[in-house]
């Protein structure tokens, strides 16, 4: 059994932190809205991230992106005023590299980091089946992949910063991908083509991996943190597939920005 601080219980956190807690781990947990800890049966709430992280092995953040993540690792009340010696902070949103070496320069000495950002829906995250992309010193990876265990498989990506690096690559594929059939699909329409026509070609062809994504309930992934997550991209790398997705995508923001990422997949004007 493990002592856990889980940091941010949004549509991804809830049922991370929730499966912690089934495995037998003692889970505290933080959120900024309140009534999603309270809401998690079996946990504590604490009242603030230092106050979670103070007892805890280890620390796991799940939340936004990096400048949440900031503020609740570097800020007054933040992770890094009370996190001990020995403890490993387990950084898994999407914050790209950068903010994640910020990280690594302000946290106390003694203290480990790992990053471990995620592949996979709510659902996927409720059943244990995230892909988990780690990276970070060997002993600090060791040390928490029994925990991450519980949540999905655990692939080793590198040192420091690898996995949330390998996050970038993955994340990106998958929001250009599913943005390109929405327009493969509205070029289909231009040409008249009858839309069983353009499915079936789209289905067995290279793009099927998008469709199949797309085709059923929706997840809850939306259109606002793969505009956040291509963004973190394009720091990175001269990209100007992804640069011009990325335009395509914060288009759709102001109609679309709350809605699941699959919405993208639809012909132009229709969705
Ligand atoms: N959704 C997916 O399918 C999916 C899949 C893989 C990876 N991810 C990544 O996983 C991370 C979490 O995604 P999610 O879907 O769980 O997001 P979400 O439902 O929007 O939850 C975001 C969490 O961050 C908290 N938060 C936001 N700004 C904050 C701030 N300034 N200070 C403190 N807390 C703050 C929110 O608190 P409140 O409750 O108070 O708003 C909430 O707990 C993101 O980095 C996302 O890119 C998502």
């Amino acid at each position: 059994m493990t002592t856990i601080a889980f940091l941010g219980l949004g549509h991804m956190g809830a049922p991370m932190a929730a499966r912690l807690g089934t495995a037998g781990h003692q889970v505290t947990v933080w959120n900024r809205t309140r009534a999603k800890a309270d809401a998690l049966a079996g946990a504590t709430v604490a009242d603030t991230p230092a106050v979670a992280a103070a007892g805890a092995e280890v620390v796991i953040t799940m939340l936004t992106g990096p400048a949440a993540v900031e503020a609740v690792v570097l800020g007054d009340d933040g992770v890094a005023s009370t996190i001990r010696p020995g403890a490993v902070l387990v950084e898994m949103s999407t914050i790209g590299p950068t903010v994640l070496a910020a990280l690594a320069s302000r946290l106390p000495d003694g203290v480990g980091l790992v990053d471990a950002p995620v592949g996979g829906s709510t659902g996927m995250a409720a059943r244990g089946e995230l892909t988990i992309l780690a990276g970070g010193a060997d002993d600090d990876i060791a040390a928490v992949t029994p925990v991450l265990e519980t949540l999905g498989t655990v692939r080793r990506c590198g040192g420091p910063g690898a996995g949330a690096a390998a996050k970038l690559v993955a994340i990106s594929a998958m929001v250009c991908g599913v943005t390109l059939l929405g327009e493969l699909r509205t070029i289909g329409v231009a040409l008249s083509l009858p839309t069983d026509l353009t499915e079936g070609l789209l289905a067995a062809g290279p793009m099927s991996i998008f469709v199949e994504r797309t085709a059923g309930p929706g997840g809850h992934y939306p259109v606002e943190l793969a505009a956040k997550d291509l963004g973190l991209t394009v720091e990175h790398a001269r990209a100007p597939f992804v640069s011009a997705t990325l335009g395509e995508v914060r288009a759709a923001l102001p109609r679309l920005g709350s809605r699941d990422v699959s919405v993208l997949a639809a012909v132009r004007g229709t969705e």
